[in-house]
């Protein structure tokens, strides 16, 4: 505090140098890193409110699905580092939203994506897997298993040979695109529920939503460089959208768990190693020394960043499949290592934001705090804090994810998700802030066209 007594300008100048201290980070020491990712868990849940009185557990304010990621990072959190704190609150959302067993809750369904539900799914396995304590309603496993089943319904063999629309229904925008990370998230899942339960048929859908995703220009296999999304409209022969880390992130790491399950087959390794090779040429930039992740849209502005709500959280997710994939395709530690670790010396120099609680920014490869801030920010830090205990784990004996042969226990439900729910409906309703904006703009155009039916057969012809 004495600095801060000194002459006026000095007293600033000083006082801003202590305040641009980030978190201290010793990637080589256990302690060290738990501690940093303790203070990203920390920093994230005070923007979470959902576990208070009069709150719906799981939801964030404007979004559904981020929570499905944030719960998947607490997850982690807690098997790299063995802190609990975070665990009955991670319980509950997981629980709360979990719909008919098929996370297509039925205050969202309607305007729910694939995608939106399988990061849901996803956390739920990452629960099985890791053995997050259970919980009395229905097991992870079998959560999974209701999104692979409410999943596979929506195949749509009938536009370009198969693949998964954007969205699950048809009155919402983007129904008529098929997507990277839908379509990929539907692989991943499907790629891991066939490693924990040795089904056959979750690794014959696995393969066949990979070999649907290469046929079509989403994941083209000459040059491992992934399209955002292809239109229904052009048989899906045409492609666009921008380059976003979690499309390679989601199909990197499925690959991986297809790698482990047949045992290191070379179609898999070689999917992995030319999506390792392209996820480090576009998000980890050669101009910052190669080791630290940027996603594309951080760089455009000196401040104030471009990258909306949904981009800036995909440095978690990537980041800690990275460092699943270590865990199930062992020889690849050397080259996601330093990246993880480049990463985390950046996040920790963004978390130093305002005192007293040193908020973090976001773009981790400045020296200097940003001055962006949230929850997503937070999320990313601690998911790559998280996955620099890696290194630690392994020497305390952690395995990284089982399967039910190697001490995975969650109940399976191969049925879970089919029972009865609510159809999913265009229901004339109000429309709330939080909904997506296309998605609002077709329900409005929808109701519109019903009242104008109405009113037609009313005054009648
Ligand atoms: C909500 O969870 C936080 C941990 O993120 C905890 O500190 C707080 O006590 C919980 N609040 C309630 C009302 O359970
Ligand atoms: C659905 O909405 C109601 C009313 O806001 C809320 O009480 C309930 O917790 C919500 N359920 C879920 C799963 O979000
Ligand atoms: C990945 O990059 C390395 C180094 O540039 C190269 O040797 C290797 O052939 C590439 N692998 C694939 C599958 O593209
Ligand atoms: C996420 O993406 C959807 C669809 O593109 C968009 O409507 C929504 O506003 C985005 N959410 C956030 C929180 O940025
Ligand atoms: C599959 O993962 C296990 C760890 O769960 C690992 O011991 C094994 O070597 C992996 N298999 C291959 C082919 O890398
Ligand atoms: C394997 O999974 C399929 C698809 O969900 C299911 O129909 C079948 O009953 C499962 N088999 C076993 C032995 O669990």
């Amino acid at each position: 505090m004495g600095t801060c007594l000194h002459p006026l300008w000095l007293a600033v100048f000083l006082c801003l140098g202590r305040i641009v201290s980030g978190i201290e980070l010793d990637i080589n020491d256990a302690e060290s890193v738990k501690s940093a990712a303790a203070t990203a868990a920390y920093g994230m849940m005070t923007y979470y409110h959902g576990n208070e009185s009069g709150q719906i557990p799981g939801k964030l304010p404007g979004t559904w699905w981020t929570g499905g990621e944030v719960f998947m990072a607490l997850v982690q959190y807690w098997y790299w580092t063995g802190d609990t704190s975070y665990n009955d609150v991670t319980k509950q959302a997981l629980i709360w939203q979990r719909g008919h067993n098929d996370y297509l809750p039925d205050n969202y369904t309607q305007d729910l994506g694939n995608d939106d539900q399988v990061f849901w799914g996803l956390a739920a396995i990452t629960a099985a897997e890791l053995k997050f304590p259970e919980g009395e309603e229905v097991s992870w496993l079998a959560l999974a298993q209701g999104v692979f089943n409410t999943q596979v319904e929506k195949w749509d063999a009938d536009t370009c040979d198969g693949g998964l629309r954007w969205q699950r229904n048809s009155w919402n925008g983007g129904y008529d695109l098929k997507n990277a990370v839908s379509n990929g998230g539907f692989f991943q899942l499907a790629a891991r529920l066939a490693r924990y339960t040795k089904n056959e048929t979750y690794g014959e859908w696995a393969e066949k939503a990979w070999d649907w995703a290469t046929s079509v220009p989403l994941v083209v296999e000459k040059n491992w460089h992934i399209n955002d999304l292809v239109t229904v409209d052009s048989q899906c022969k045409s492609s666009s959208g921008d380059q976003w880390s979690y499309n390679y992130g989601i199909y990197l790491n499925g690959a991986a768990f297809m790698y482990n399950w047949t045992d290191g087959d070379t179609k898999w390794k070689g999917a992995v190693e030319g999506l390792l090779n392209t996820t480090w040429r576009n998000f980890f930039p050669e101009e910052y020394g190669g080791n630290i992740m940027r996603e594309p849209c951080e760089p455009q502005l000196p401040q104030v960043t471009p990258c909306d709500g949904n981009q800036s959280t995909f440095k978690s997710l990537v980041t800690a499949w990275l460092a699943l994939t270590t865990t199930i395709m062992p020889y690849t530690v050397d080259v996601i290592m330093p990246k993880l670790q480049g990463s985390a010396i950046g996040a920790a120099k963004q978390c130093s934001g305002p005192s007293p609680d040193k908020k973090c920014g976001q773009r981790w490869y400045l020296d200097e705090y940003d001055g962006t801030t949230g929850l997503r920010e937070h999320m990313c830090a601690l998911s790559v804090f998280t996955a620099n205990m890696l290194p630690f784990k392994e020497e305390s004996g952690g395995k990284g994810p089982v399967t039910s042969d190697t001490g995975g226990t969650s109940k399976s439900d191969p049925t879970a998700g089919t029972g009865s729910r609510k159809p999913e409906q265009n229901e004339p309703r109000e429309i709330t802030t939080g909904d997506r904006a296309g998605a609002g703009v077709v329900t409005v155009v929808v109701v519109g066209a019903w009242l104008g039916l109405v009113a037609w057969m009313m005054t009648g012809p």
